[in-house]
């Protein structure tokens, strides 16, 4: 994918742990354009990338002056957006050209927007194309506090009330996720970006209420998924027999591509579906979005990205 270096025009906090980065081209020129729901790939110090959706409110993406988007810090401060953080004005940064996982569908049908957290970023330039056709859209966007709620004033001062927003500490609970889709315009599309329980939450209402896989679209917005106590765990690769370790921390892909091994990959986060790979013995602990009950149950696929194992051992498919 071809890189560029960008100089970094403005910085600024957004909201609680959440920063907004404005990257424009050194020479002050045209960027490339892009389309709702891309992102850039940023590079880190350590060579590592990191996708961020790219914001647009105008429906200025088609002739983009600049590429803005935004960083929740995460806890995990090797994971880069402590970097990220530290950027300030004059800095410069590679980053891909954009492109698109999650776009809007061309058929003109109705969107039911929804958007958990820092995941507002693809949405919002989303609800800007669709609000700039004269589409009919519903925008829900749920976040845990007021104070973490970014680019809240902006976005119901554009959308008015097709915006809702929703605060879980303001009314006691989560978003309804279920209720929020059942009520959706018959033959809509469902566009949701956010954490993994909203993803798996939407996923589910979607299915139950009737949408079929064609009008459901999702991104998730979280990094590689780690929870406390994971452990070690070996790969066996079927082709060689080679036996690698994974540690906590790492994903199957960072071990293996770091011996030299060439991997299919996308995002990185668990749903693209990408980097699926066969599972020959062991059981997975599946970390992913795109699998269905179903499937992660049967275990006979993983998406190797994210996803880790159960047993001491897998043997895969490569
Ligand atoms: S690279 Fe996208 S699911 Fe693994």
């Amino acid at each position: 994918m071809p890189a560029m270096t960008l100089r970094v025009q403005d910085a600024q906090s957004e909201a609680d742990l959440i920063r907004g980065i404005e990257l424009v081209a050194e020479d002050a020129s045209p960027l490339p354009p892009f389309t709702p729901g891309a992102h850039v790939e940023v590079t880190l110090p350590d060579g590592d990338t990191r996708p961020y959706s790219l914001v647009d409110f105008d429906g200025s993406c088609a002739a983009p002056r600049s590429y803005r988007f935004g960083v929740r810090l995460e806890d995990d401060s090797a994971g880069g957006s402590r970097f990220m953080h530290g950027l300030a004005a004059g800095d410069t940064v590679t980053v891909s050209e954009p492109v698109n996982d999650f776009p809007l569908a061309e058929d003109g049908a109705p969107s039911l927007l929804l958007a958990g957290g820092i995941g507002v970023t693809p949405i919002i330039s989303m609800a800007a194309a669709l609000r700039a056709a004269g589409r009919d859209y519903r925008f829900v966007y749920a976040a845990r506090s007021r104070p973490a709620l970014a680019f809240g004033e902006r976005l119901a001062a554009e959308h008015g009330d097709r915006l809702t927003v929703h605060i879980d500490d303001e009314v006691g609970g989560p978003l309804d996720v279920g209720g929020t889709i059942a009520a959706a315009p018959a033959g809509a599309h469902l566009y949701v970006c956010g954490p993994r329980p909203m993803i798996d939450a939407a996923r589910e209402a979607a299915e139950q209420a009737g949408f079929g896989p064609e009008r459901i679209h999702f991104e998730l917005f979280e990094s590689a998924a780690q929870a406390e106590g994971d452990t070690a765990f070996e790969v066996e690769l079927a082709s060689s027999g080679q036996v690698f370790t994974i540690p906590p921390g790492r994903t199957i892909i960072e071990v293996l591509e770091e011996a030299g091994i060439d991997l299919i990959h996308d995002c990185q986060r668990g749903d693209c579906g990408i980097c699926q790979t066969d599972v020959l013995e062991g059981e997975p602990d599946h970390r992913d979005v795109v699998l269905s009950d179903a499937e992660r149950a049967a275990g006979n696929v993983m998406q190797i990205c994210v996803s880790r194992a159960k047993s001491a051992r897998l043997k895969l498919d490569l």
